[in-house]
């Protein structure tokens, strides 16, 4: 019984680690040739996107869920950055399955990108 508990308890922690680094990679595959993680290239850091994010929503579920919408939809009518389109353009249709965006929106609520983190390549 205890056994099987505790089998359970490292399943559900590896389970865990693993969205965490599946977020992490789908994140530096895809997003990071755009967004540097904390400089702003030829679009906004994740930095700063993932703080006007985090302003408008607050809650990890709103955060996930509108990010993913905007991701699958990229537009002016939703977009909490209009400053960010004016200056870099609208952010192209990247083509991915909602459930991809959705760990990877995750990842960027989990991440503090000023910290040493998952994924973070000159780890120091
Ligand atoms: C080809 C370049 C490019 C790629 C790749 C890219 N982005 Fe963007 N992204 C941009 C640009 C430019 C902006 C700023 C203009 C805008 O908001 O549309 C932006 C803005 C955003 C915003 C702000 C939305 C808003 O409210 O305006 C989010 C969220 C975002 N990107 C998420 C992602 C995620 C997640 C990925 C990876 C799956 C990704 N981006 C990949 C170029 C890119």
């Amino acid at each position: 019984m205890l056994k099987s508990k505790i089998l359970l308890l490292v399943i559900l922690t590896a389970l865990e680690l693993n969205a965490n680094s599946l977020g992490s990679l789908l994140f530096h595959g895809n997003c990071i040739t755009c967004h540097n993680e904390t400089k702003d290239i030829s679009a906004p850091s994740m930095l700063s996107v993932r703080e006007n994010y985090l302003r408008a929503f607050p809650k990890r579920k709103d955060f996930i869920e509108y990010m993913s919408q905007w991701v699958i939809e990229p537009n002016a009518e939703t977009s909490i950055m209009l400053d960010a389109i004016k200056k870099y353009k609208l952010m192209p249709l990247l083509g991915y399955e909602v459930t991809t965006i959705e760990d990877i929106a995750a990842y960027i609520y989990d991440t503090d990108f000023l910290q040493i983190h998952e994924g973070h390549k000159d780890k120091k």
